[in-house]
């Protein structure tokens, strides 16, 4: 039992750094997104987008505080980098590109709070769950949000959509049983 709970507290701690770093690159990211994009509704949202992560970021370290660790060093160096190059490339990709590759990554992001959720659970932080939910379905209606800008646009014919997220309901309701 204490192995299975070790085994979910590091996995935990290691998603929580993961998220971190994530949130530093989609930060620098939807930054570069935001003033690439014409469009003054696009705009306003991608920015929200932006401030969207860096206070999931903020939440994630905290956690990762609770849980006596912090982002590793290196990763985030690394992700810093990959944020700044998406964010300047957005300058040069055109509308498209920018677009669906947030949507792509914010698919994945839902299910890293998910994830997160699930370890938490195991490693007995059930105090926890809630903010990952809600950082999950945050990232659930950023997916949305690209999604609907992408659906029905020609480049879809070659750049296929990703994966449609189940209904947002189901993010809480995989876990009111368990908690
Ligand atoms: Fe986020
Ligand atoms: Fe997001």
């Amino acid at each position: 039992m204490r192995t299975v709970s070790e085994k979910a507290f590091r996995a935990l701690v290691r998603t929580l750094q993961n998220a971190a770093s994530g949130e530093l690159a989609a930060g620098y990211a939807y930054r570069g997104h935001w003033k690439s994009v014409r469009n003054v509704e696009e705009r306003t949202r991608i920015r929200q987008i932006e401030d969207e992560e860096w206070h999931h970021r903020e939440l994630v370290i905290g956690l990762l505080r609770t849980l006596g660790s912090k982002p590793r060093p290196l990763r985030e160096a690394v992700f810093w980098t990959i944020g700044r190059i998406l964010g300047a490339a957005c300058q040069v990709s055109g509308w498209f590109f920018p677009m669906y590759g947030a949507g792509r990554l914010e698919r994945r992001n839902i299910v890293e709070y998910e994830d997160a959720a699930h370890h938490a659970l195991a490693c007995g932080h059930p105090e926890m769950l809630d903010c990952m939910l809600e950082m999950a379905e945050v990232e659930w209606e950023h997916e949305r949000y690209f999604r609907e800008r992408v659906i029905g646009h020609p480049w879809t014919k070659v750049f296929r959509l990703w994966s449609e997220a189940p209904p947002k309901e189901s993010i809480r309701a995989a876990f009111e049983r368990a908690a």
